[in-house]
């Protein structure tokens, strides 16, 4: 037997996906290369915005040519999954296993139940008692030099624009023991690197009177483990011990993701996002004080409603202050059931894109005036991968870079100078 999965979204549903994989494994399926050599297809969705839901729907209808062809399983779980519940099915009545993103630990009885020929549809409204059954399941990975490690689900904030409260639910944080256990066997399989997953990560431990700096020191106690990274942080979560600590450990990477959406105090108030433009640069400031060298990405949400072109300004001010090494521009998208969706002063799509595209023209040029900081520097990689004769890695900054050098090497950590720098990732060679 064979499964074919296709994820879409962020982070976390690229490693609820690699559990997924460990409880079809489990069953003796192997992977397939396309959906048309699968017996079980399974979609892990996403509905952040419309796009995503569109994408799902419109690869069902090719899916349903499949099924009918060879008879294969059509699953979907994820967010959208989530949010839509059995809704789903009239838009897709060949979907025959659908899941939440609470329940992945009962997949097993449900791909059974499909294959004896049932539907077997369990979206459950809330997370259940024996959730954390989750962490028991063995996952399947691709890479073998860095791994996802999710720490906590759900998110307790209430962004207006955000479905994701409603598709991973409150805050809930995995314990402390049974995510050193996960990095203690990542470290023992060869893995180097380690990345903290979750909505919200800044805000682990306060449902269980902890803080997220002491996950950290355990975290780079683990011997054999490099460099650690995590993802996403709040900004309003993001505390001067946490700064202290990513300055303290050598092992986590002076890199942060930390989205700012908008840079009007209007519109972040429209937002509930809880903090002003000033107090999210002083962040940055902070950080930059206790992190030598930090970089950071960020996301940014354009055309809310009712932005003007002043707050739009705004925006493109923080971005000039800064200077993010990755900026993710989203066009805002009204998500059903979300305060939102039916605000007033929509604005047109054409405006959205023209932002966007100043947006994206900035950027451009901000990222070519901090790539050249890169030129003839000394940078530490961890070799990732081996590809056409190059290796590739990534600098503690989140830099990709590329250099020829032997496969041996994958794994591994190099030095390298940096001989070429662009917006795209750096070139270089062995020192
Ligand atoms: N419309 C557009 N972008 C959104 N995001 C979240 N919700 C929406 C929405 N309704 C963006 C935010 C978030 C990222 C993952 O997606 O920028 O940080
Ligand atoms: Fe998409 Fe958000 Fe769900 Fe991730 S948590 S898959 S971004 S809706």
């Amino acid at each position: 037997m064979k499964y074919f999965i296709k994820t879409f979204g962020c982070q976390m549903n690229v490693s609820d996906s690699e559990r997924i994989r460990g409880v079809l494994e489990g069953l003796g399926f192997k992977v397939a290369q396309s959906p048309e050599e699968a017996d079980v297809i399974l979609l892990n969705t996403c509905t952040i915005r419309e796009k995503p839901d569109q994408k799902v729907f419109s690869l069902l209808g090719e899916l349903r040519k499949i099924k009918q062809k060879n008879g294969s399983i059509i699953g979907v779980c994820g967010c959208l999954a989530q949010r839509m519940g059995e809704s789903l099915l009239h838009k897709a009545p060949e979907v025959d296993l659908m899941f939440s993103s609470f329940n992945i630990h009962s997949l097993e009885k449900l791909v059974k139940q499909a294959m004896a020929g049932y539907k077997a549809i369990e979206i459950l409204e809330e997370p259940p008692e024996d959730e954390d059954k989750l962490w028991d399941i063995k996952p399947v990975r691709d890479g073998q030099v860095c791994a996802y490690v999710t720490v906590m689900k759900g998110c307790d904030k209430s962004c207006t624009y955000c479905v994701v409260p409603k598709t991973r639910g409150r805050q809930r944080s995995r314990s402390l023991e049974s995510i050193l256990k996960e990095v203690r066997e990542l470290s023992q399989m060869g893995v180097r690197e380690v990345h903290l997953l979750g909505q919200n990560v800044t805000a682990w431990g306060q449902d269980i009177n902890m803080g997220f700096e002491e996950l950290l020191r355990r975290v780079c106690e683990v011997e054999g483990i490099w460099r650690v990274r995590f993802t996403t942080g709040h900004p309003k979560d993001m505390t001067p011990e946490i700064a202290r600590a990513m300055g303290e450990l050598e092992k986590v990477c002076p890199h942060l993701h930390l989205p700012f959406q908008a840079g009007s105090d209007r519109i972040l108030e429209l937002m509930q996002r809880n903090y002003t433009r000033e107090e999210y640069l002083s962040k940055i400031e902070m950080l930059r004080e206790y992190v030598k060298g930090i970089t950071f990405s960020t996301d940014v949400i354009v055309g809310f409603p009712s932005e003007t072109e002043e707050d739009f300004g705004w925006t493109l001010e923080v971005l000039k202050e800064v200077e993010f090494e990755q900026v993710f521009s989203f066009k805002f998208s009204p998500r059903p059931e979300t305060p939102a969706y039916d605000m007033p002063f929509e604005v047109p799509d054409e405006v959205k894109t023209s932002r966007m595209s100043r947006l994206l023209e900035l950027q451009k040029s901000i990222l070519e005036k901090i790539s050249r900081y890169y030129l003839g520097t000394t940078q530490e990689i961890l070799v990732e991968e081996y590809q056409d004769g190059k290796l590739i890695g990534r600098t503690p900054s989140n830099r990709w870079a590329s250099f020829s050098g032997d496969k041996e090497l994958v794994g591994k950590r190099v030095k390298i100078k940096v001989l070429k720098s662009s917006a795209y990732g750096l070139e270089g060679e062995l020192i």
